[in-house]
């Protein structure tokens, strides 16, 4: 078990298809330490996250994830967040002491990535659009978050974890 005064926990943030959970997961295979996705944290305890947002509004959504970021940050390992989570000013404030890497990604290879619904934020005619907007409203934050950039566009998903373990490992 890892803890947060491991040195290789790491919090991967980035926009909505930019690969998180798929790297998140190489990264930790790739260092040996625990993957916690928070999304999925949250949706095994409070149901599937269109339904919190349906049933109970984003800002409900952001309160759960808060809490299941710093649980996740308490115990180590790579932790990858949603997409908006960053939104949440005591939620970047737990980032703070914190390796966070930003993976980015462009409209162009974030359209096969975000069809087949799951993302209420997306739900509408044009989901790439309205990815369009809310990454232009939140890039901001994820560049205030980041202590390092990669991104996912163009390379296999390990080829990018194998970076970022790499990465990884010369902060220790
Ligand atoms: C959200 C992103 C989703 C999920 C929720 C809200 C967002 O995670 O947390 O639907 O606000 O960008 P992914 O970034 O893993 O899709």
């Amino acid at each position: 078990m890892t803890s947060a005064a491991d040195p290789l926990t790491l919090v991967l943030v980035g926009p909505m298809g930019a690969g998180k959970t798929s790297v998140g997961r190489r990264v930790a295979r790739t260092l040996g330490v625990a993957f916690i996705d928070t999304d999925k944290r949250i949706a095994a305890v409070h149901g599937p996250i269109p339904v919190i947002f349906s049933e109970h509004g984003e800002a409900h959504f952001r309160a759960l994830e808060r809490e299941a970021v710093a649980t996740a940050l308490d115990e180590g390992g790579v932790v990858s967040l949603g997409g908006g989570a960053v939104t949440d000013a005591a939620t970047r404030e737990l980032l703070r002491t914190h390796q966070v890497v930003y993976l980015t990604v462009s409209a162009e290879a974030v359209a096969d990535r975000i069809t087949g619904g799951g993302r209420p934020l997306l739900a509408g005619d044009d989901p790439v659009q309205r990815w369009r907007q809310i990454f232009e409203q939140r890039r901001g934050l994820y560049e205030e978050v980041a202590s390092a950039t990669f991104d996912t566009s163009r390379r296999p998903m390990q080829r990018i974890a194998d970076d970022i373990a790499a990465w990884r490992r010369e902060q220790r």
